[in-house]
């Protein structure tokens, strides 16, 4: 039916006012019977997909990737649609308006989208006051995790006092917080993956972590790998609970699409680049971080070459806007097919089969069939 109906009328219309269609559509599902209602319909039950990551309990491996629900609207949505935890923002300490539009290009020959939003935000305190509202409101909501990053204002010199002004509003709130230091939008914010910057702003956040919440930080697929290593490194003296690997790419290579807009690319391109990212940070890291993989995930297998790269979860945002509101639960319903039918115990041990079994097969390969 999203296929057939929904994504024709939605393709139909510049990619932002089908977003905020989608908004305002989505809205209903933040009264909580409607949220239900939707779970009830959408939400896949079985303990082998439960994950425990940084101290938290998450029912399913699958994620919503920070940028789709920047303040907060739409929670009773992605709860009900059956996500395993929910980013949101980015959220910057102060209220703007992102860069002017458009800003979302669909690249649909190659399943992808360039976006350069530029953080639009209602700012740290609006998000405050709508997480209340929410925390007061649901009894029951996966893990919720607060995506922050500069306000654009705010010189490179100053990120510090930005960062920890979101921070010490949002963490209380929260289940966990993402420190955003990789999107190609802001101009200078990918010097802060530099290890000096990195170090100190890691530095500051942790001690103003008076809760111990779990931090990770969001990394861009286009850092060399001794840059990566840096990150690692000072990842894992300020006590960090994980990484996220990948935001966005500014690479345009192998596309399709004619297009020549400016921006971070993310979907399907994205998908070989990030596994590659997450095998490098899972060899390099023993097991010291917590990872997350996003890029490119559209389903189960993807899942899987996720998790047996080194990932103990994954999020979504692109495929979302192409596959629409079933995606969660055909990718949870294929996994739990997989463990069924090889008698795995556990979404590792299905991991590590898959890998096995695909390494002598073209089926490994990033143009798996589907
Ligand atoms: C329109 C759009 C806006 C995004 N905004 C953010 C953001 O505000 N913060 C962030 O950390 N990542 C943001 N992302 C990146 C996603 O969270 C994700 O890392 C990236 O898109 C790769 O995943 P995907 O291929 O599943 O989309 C955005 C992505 C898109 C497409």
């Amino acid at each position: 039916m999203y296929k057939q109906l929904v994504r024709p009328l939605f393709f139909s219309m510049q990619p932002e006012t089908a977003h905020d269609l989608m908004r305002s559509v989505g809205r209903v599902a933040n009264i909580p019977s409607v949220s239900g209602a939707l779970l009830a319909a959408f939400q896949v039950r079985d303990p082998r997909l439960e994950v425990n990551v940084a101290g938290l309990r998450f029912p399913n491996p699958i994620g919503l990737a920070a940028g789709l629900d920047k303040n907060a609207e739409l929670i009773g949505l992605w709860r009900g649609l059956g996500f395993g935890h929910i980013e949101l923002g980015t959220v910057t300490a102060r209220p703007q308006p992102g860069n002017p539009k458009p800003r979302i290009f669909r690249l649909a020959a190659d399943q992808a989208l360039i976006n350069r939003m530029g953080f639009p935000s209602e700012g740290a305190e609006a998000l405050e006051l709508r997480l209340r509202g929410i925390r007061s409101r649901y009894r029951q909501l996966p893990p919720i995790g607060a995506n922050i990053g500069k306000s654009k204002v705010t010189e490179i010199d100053h990120a510090i006092e930005d960062y920890l002004y979101s921070f010490t509003r949002l963490a209380p709130l929260v289940d966990y917080v993402t420190v955003n230091v990789s999107s190609p939008n802001t101009p200078g914010l990918r010097q802060l993956q530099e290890r000096d910057r990195l170090s100190a702003l890691l530095q500051a956040l942790q001690s103003a972590n008076r809760d111990r919440k779990p931090i990770f930080v969001k990394v861009a697929p286009d850092l060399s790998f001794p840059a990566i290593d840096e990150v690692l490194q000072c990842c894992v003296e300020t006590g960090m609970a994980g990484i996220i690997a990948t935001n966005t790419t500014i690479s345009r290579e192998g596309l399709r699409s004619p297009i020549e807009e400016s921006g971070g690319l993310s979907g399907a391109p994205l998908r070989a680049r990030a596994l590659d990212v997450m095998r490098y940070i899972s060899s390099q890291s023993g097991g010291r971080l917590e990872l997350i993989g996003v890029g490119g995930i559209t389903s189960y297998q993807d899942v899987l070459n996720m998790i047996a790269a080194g990932a103990s979860m994954v999020q979504i945002y692109t495929a979302l806007i192409y596959e629409g509101p079933g995606l969660v639960r055909a990718i949870e319903r294929g996994l739990c097919a997989y463990m069924e039918q090889y008698r795995c115990a556990s979404l590792r041990e299905a991991a590590m089969l898959w890998s096995e079994r695909s390494e002598d097969t073209a089926e490994r390969s990033v143009g798996v069939a589907r």
